[in-house]
């Protein structure tokens, strides 16, 4: 593209949408006009954006009658089931950070510092992969690339910030004392919750096999084991996760800590007689995915165990899909 690109944020108003336009503002993103989108609740009002001040419209299907290249959705999965192919059909490039269209086979999954190549492929929409696996797979590609992952185990601890602004009102009335249970069946505050979306049949959440499909999908590769419990719990911002993994080759533990230094968006943070390793709260607010507590797991033949912590809203979601549209405009 030899011009800067007409963006549209859709669901511009909401947790994810307004950490789009602070990414887009942090990483000064170029673009000739910005297009703020939402329900017909908060058509009129305004949002700031580089310290100006934009009117929110109401999406229909003729928002996109007008030039735009990009939109960057998170306005739920209903709202991109039926607007990003008419987006699509317009012309629009469409990163969707809803779960909607991730496992379509037409549609990408992309996350830039894993498999970059697979938006060269997309028809319309690019999905940006569930949060607690974005995160997990900027550490799983390096590893998997030298010592081929056998099988994962995945354990999450996992923000409010994910259920948008009942889960932090939830946790934020919980810690005064007043229970509240407009995003969960249970009160957050006090407790773990291991109960992440809806239960299938299969015993799972579909949080958990999100992880495990998504894995496979991301990392173009089928034959690995993956299993996942998902927890919700009482912190604010940024995904925890114990990551297991056991691997195909032998490996040195120093081999495995350079390789993760080395890859792009890993920060290791690894001396636990010094209390130091990945904290949510030290991540929220940064877009790298921060790595420690790095050890062998003795109770298999090639096995290590990772703890990993990403800020949800941004590299889990926003800051993905900024970069996703980076790509784009490259
Ligand atoms: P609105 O604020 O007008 O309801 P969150 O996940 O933080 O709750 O945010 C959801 C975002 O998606 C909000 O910006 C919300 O807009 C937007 N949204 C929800 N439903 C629709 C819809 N049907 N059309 C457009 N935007 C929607």
């Amino acid at each position: 593209m030899n011009r800067k690109p007409n963006v549209a944020v859709v669901g511009a108003t909401g947790v994810v949408g307004s950490t789009f336009l602070k990414v887009l503002e942090d990483r000064d993103f170029p673009f000739e006009n910005i297009y703020m989108m939402a329900s017909a609740k908060s058509a009129g009002s305004t949002v700031t954006f580089k310290g100006k001040e934009y009117v929110v419209e109401e999406l229909t299907e003729h928002s996109f009658d007008k030039p735009i290249d990009i939109a960057l959705f998170s306005a739920g999965g209903s709202t991109s089931e039926k607007y990003a192919p008419i987006a699509a059909a317009h012309g629009v490039t469409v990163v969707d950070n809803s779960s909607q269209w991730r496992m379509d086979p037409e549609v990408p999954l992309v996350v830039p510092e894993v498999n970059p190549a697979d938006i060269q492929w997309n028809k319309g929409i690019i999905a940006n992969p569930n949060c607690s696996t974005i995160q997990a797979m900027v550490v799983l590609k390096p590893l998997h690339e030298k010592y081929k992952i056998k099988r994962v185990i995945y354990s999450t601890y996992q923000a409010v910030s994910g259920s948008g602004v009942k889960g932090i009102n939830d946790l934020k009335e919980g810690l005064k004392g007043n229970d509240l249970c407009q995003a969960y069946p249970h009160p957050i505050a006090g407790n773990c919750l291991p109960h992440i979306d809806s239960f299938l049949d299969n015993g799972y959440t579909k949080e958990e096999m999100k992880m495990i499909n998504e894995t496979h999908k991301i990392l173009g590769d089928d034959t690995i084991k993956v299993t996942a419990t998902t927890v919700r719990v009482p912190v604010f911002d940024s995904h925890s996760e114990s990551i297991n993994i056991e691997f195909e080759t032998p490996f040195e533990l120093e081999d495995v800590r350079k390789a993760l230094a080395d890859f792009p968006g890993i920060v290791v943070v690894d001396d636990p007689k010094n209390n130091v390793y990945p904290l949510a709260r030290e991540a929220a607010g940064k877009d790298e995915v921060f790595v420690g507590r790095i050890r062998r797991d003795f109770s298999v033949e090639n096995g290590i165990n990772l703890w990993v912590v990403a800020d949800n809203i941004r590299k889990g979601a926003a800051t993905n899909a900024v970069q996703i549209a980076e790509l784009l405009i490259k």
